[in-house]
């Protein structure tokens, strides 16, 4: 109990004010920008138009992308309770919000498609790896770079697509897809910032052997990575995507996020 005080008030102590005002202005849009899943109209959603197979491939997408949501609701979950500033506290908690929201709306579309799809082993594995890293910086570096970094390319590509759309069958394709744009996309671009913003500041403060064994970690993720987008999600095909030019934007997205953290990440090609 006087550990737990005695934290309380130090992390207190460091009051709202941290001298990083993009913490504070992130965490105001965060509480500005909540939305409710609810507010989709699920309702009217209609996918018994859409060919079988392009119903399978959607869902196949949207499996991995749920799986990856577990992955984040779970380890910014974990970021809170670890979080040496109040505000990193207080933005991290929007972050559970919108993971949570995040997880409920896939699951409500993938509920809707009714279109079993497995996750990919292979992007369990590296979830897997990621969720379960036992320092907490390498965690922040994992997941709200490397895997939402991935998340947000890939969902604001599909949610162009789709958001374009003009077919009158496909009209719930369109709905889904400005939503994953406007509303999903949107919250992860707060995380990613958060994300890149925070690694910057830890990472100058590591000494030499932190820092090298942070960037072995970062080699052996980006080697994993690059692994899974070589291995093209059955959803790629169905879209008729070009899979290795949107997986090798996936990677310079990636390269250019890690540039600005300061983390040296070597060649990330497909
Ligand atoms: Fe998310
Ligand atoms: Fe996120």
């Amino acid at each position: 109990m006087g550990t737990m005080t005695t934290t309380l008030i130090a992390v207190a102590g460091n009051a709202l004010k941290t001298g990083a005002p993009d913490v504070e202005h992130l965490y105001e849009l965060s509480k500005r920008r909540q939305w409710n899943a609810s507010d989709l109209p699920w309702a009217s959603l209609d996918f018994s138009a859409v060919p079988l197979e392009l119903r399978r491939g959607f869902a196949d997408l949207l499996a991995q992308t749920h799986h990856g949501e577990l992955g984040a609701l779970t380890a910014s979950a974990r970021l809170v309770q670890s979080d040496a500033r109040l505000m990193d506290k207080l933005f991290g908690a929007t972050q559970v919000a919108d993971e949570a929201r995040h997880v409920e709306w896939f699951s409500r579309l993938l509920f809707q498609l009714d279109a079993p799809a497995p996750v990919m082993p292979a992007l369990a594995a590296f979830i897997d790896d990621v969720t379960q890293a036992g320092d907490d910086l390498h965690l922040l570096v994992g997941m709200n770079i490397l895997i939402e970094g991935l998340a947000q390319t890939l969902m604001l590509h599909a949610g162009k697509l789709l958001g374009a759309l003009e077919v009158p069958e496909l009209e719930s394709f369109k709905v889904v897809g400005t939503w994953l744009t406007e509303r999903v996309a949107a919250d992860e671009s707060r995380h990613l910032a958060f994300g890149i913003g925070r690694v910057r500041a830890l990472v100058e403060t590591l000494d030499t052997t932190k820092r090298l064994q942070l960037e072995e970690r970062v080699a052996q993720w980006s080697t994993q990575l690059m692994q899974l987008t070589r291995e093209h999600s059955a959803g790629v095909a169905a879209f008729g995507l070009d899979g290795d030019e949107l997986m090798a934007r996936c990677l310079a997205d990636t390269h250019s996020r890690l540039k600005l953290t300061g983390i040296e990440s070597g060649q990330l090609t497909s």
